[in-house]
């Protein structure tokens, strides 16, 4: 048998001996894009995208905001209005701290409302609680409450 399936081989071994490939994997839910592009990725961007914060590729949850981080071929710091690539990857970036079926309890809110405990945020609270009226925007978008 030749490496590939030696690699196979002990792929297969290892999740098995971990218990088999995970039957729960969920996809990563998909809240309205037209209303994240009119009326939460302006938010992120104005609360979140600071280049000291998640204006910044070093961060996870990392965020294209005008006049900061830009996707080439827009400069650093340029002022052009977002291309749809950039409200895109925003959209896929905030999609993977949806993680918990209430708006409140999913990463994304929690780090902004910061928790206490291990949930605490390296940003602080930016929403003092959620009664913010930024924080129940995006709270009504993750729930999918919004006018026609
Ligand atoms: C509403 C606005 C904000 C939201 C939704 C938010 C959300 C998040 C999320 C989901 C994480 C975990 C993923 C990661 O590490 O990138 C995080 C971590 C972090 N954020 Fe924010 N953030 C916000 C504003 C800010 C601001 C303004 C700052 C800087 C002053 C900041 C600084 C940090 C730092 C340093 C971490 C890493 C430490 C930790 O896990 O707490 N954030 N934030």
């Amino acid at each position: 048998m030749n490496v590939c399936h030696w690699a196979v081989a002990a792929a297969v071994g290892l999740s098995v001996a971990c218990g088999g490939p995970s039957e729960s994997f969920e996809p990563l839910p998909e809240p309205d894009f037209s209303l994240f592009v009119s009326e939460i990725s302006p938010i992120l961007e104005a609360r979140c995208a600071d280049g000291g914060c998640h204006g910044s590729p070093l961060r996870p949850f990392a965020l294209y905001a005008v006049g900061r981080h830009r996707l080439a071929p827009q400069p650093t710091f340029s002022r052009v209005p977002l291309e749809m690539e950039e409200l895109s990857a925003n959209y896929h970036t905030a999609r993977g701290f949806i993680d918990a079926p209430s708006p409140l309890e999913t990463t994304l809110l929690h780090k902004a409302l910061s928790r206490g405990g291990e949930e605490a945020h390296g940003g602080g609270a930016v929403f003092q609680d959620a009664s913010d009226p930024e924080c129940e925007v995006i709270a009504r978008w993750l729930q999918g409450d919004h006018e026609p």
